[in-house]
């Protein structure tokens, strides 16, 4: 049977790779006070049709289940997030800082960056309007992609505001009503021909030019400034640029938006994100009005960068050697004493030890190489000597015999 398109397999190579970045995520995100929380993996088809809106609504996963409910996997965690937290939003003290490493399903066309099975670390900060909130958010988008080794030539935050954009709309005549259809036309306006890009925007009396004009401007709006200038204070202005040309395809929306990029644009977007203010309001009928702001990162597009950038594949190498490492492995050299060498190999294991051990008889040299693949550190030999074994250190080929009781004392505790 073959796989579907656009799906993974994790052979334990690959599992050790997808834990690395997700434990890196988790590491970084709980370093700046975010606390993990989790939701379904199937909702009712009407929360991304509603909420998401654009180009997702077109690539969900949906289906009808046995209870004839329309229903979809989930494609993003925004609205779930909104959902719940404007669902029990009086448990929770002001500002929350949740973040969350779900999969996602998007019927996206497979290509490089781009899967339909993925994830995604979401960070969100929901109930503070201030811009302190906002440079929070960037400054861990920072710190998480600095925990892969990536520097500020490897990658750049692009920072803008949809507010800028609604400003520009409305001197030029536009109706809010008309804003969404606007930034979706933005969106693609440098990827698109400009002549398809002055059709689309004819009905609004704009151009092409006018709309890529004010994208090239780099001056930061009042609401970007003190944002540049937190970030700059934590010395992390050198990661950030201000690029209207960032406007977001989702609808929810409604500020400072942001996306981040390899420094060499080879690769889609590694993380996106902003703020979306009215998003909880709409979420409950009114009931909850929270600001609200966050953003997800995909393991996919991440991948491919650290891969290619010889710093951050260093360090995960060096991340998967430890991993992979086994501490122990007992060398059993004389079969009768397998009981002793079971006992022994328990006693190191409730140690805390990675220990391995030949499940049947085995050559000693057989059983030596198995310990240098495995990448243990130590070889313990029980054998004739008995209660005495040989501790052998596999690097150095430094051996000593010793008590078997006192080999636990050897080693230090795993950590
Ligand atoms: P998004 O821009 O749709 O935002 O996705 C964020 C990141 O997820 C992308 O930059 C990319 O790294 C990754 N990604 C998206 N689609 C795929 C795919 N098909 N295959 C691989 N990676 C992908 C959101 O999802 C927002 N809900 C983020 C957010 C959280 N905004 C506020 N809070």
């Amino acid at each position: 049977m073959q796989l579907l398109p656009g799906f993974r397999d994790f052979y334990p190579d690959d599992c050790a790779r997808r834990n690395y970045i997700l434990e890196t995520w988790r590491s970084v995100a709980r370093r700046y006070g975010f606390v993990e929380f989790d939701g379904p993996v199937l909702e009712p088809i009407e929360l991304y049709k509603k909420k998401s809106g654009g180009e997702l609504v077109g690539q969900l996963f949906d289906f009808t289940d046995k209870g004839e409910r329309h229903v979809a996997l989930r494609p993003e965690m925004t609205p779930t997030l909104a959902r719940m937290v404007a669902a029990r939003e009086r448990d929770f003290k002001k500002p929350l800082k949740w973040f969350c490493v779900p999969q996602f399903f998007r019927y996206e066309k497979q290509q490089r960056g781009r899967l339909r099975e993925f994830y995604q670390l979401n960070c969100d900060i929901l109930g503070e309007p201030s811009p302190a909130a906002d440079a929070e958010l960037v400054a861990v988008v920072i710190d998480l992609l600095r925990g892969f080794g990536l520097g500020e030539k490897d990658f750049v935050v692009r920072l803008s505001s949809r507010t800028a954009w609604q400003e520009f709309f409305a001197r030029a005549g536009g109706q809010p009503e008309d804003e969404y259809e606007f930034f979706q036309i933005v969106d693609k306006a440098e990827r698109n021909p400009p002549e398809k890009t002055d059709a689309a925007l004819a009905k609004f009396g704009l151009t092409a030019q006018q709309v890529l004009d004010f994208m090239r401007s780099k001056t930061a709006t009042a609401e970007l400034a003190p944002i540049l200038a937190d970030l700059t204070a934590r010395g992390l202005g050198g990661f950030v640029e201000i690029d209207y040309a960032i406007v977001r395809g989702l609808a929810y929306y409604t500020g400072v938006v942001f996306e981040v990029f390899d420094r060499s644009k080879n690769e889609r977007a590694l993380a996106g994100g902003g703020r979306y203010d009215k998003l909880l309001s709409l979420m409950s009928d009114g009931k909850t009005d929270l600001p609200a702001l966050g953003f997800g990162m995909g393991d996919v597009v991440l991948a491919n960068l650290i891969n290619d950038t010889p710093a951050a594949k260093a360090q995960l190498d060096a991340w998967l050697a430890r991993e992979r490492a086994a501490d122990v492995y007992v060398v059993i050299a004389k079969e009768e004493r397998r009981p002793e060498a079971l006992a022994l190999v328990q006693r190191l294991r409730d140690a805390g030890q990675r220990t391995d051990f030949p499940l049947t008889a085995a050559k000693i040299g057989k059983q030596f190489q198995t310990a240098e693949q495995l990448g243990a550190r130590i070889a313990v030999l029980v054998g004739d000597e008995w209660p005495q074994v040989k501790v052998k250190t596999l690097a150095t080929r430094e051996e000593q015999f010793i008590a078997a009781d006192a080999v636990l004392a050897c080693f230090q505790p795993s950590t």
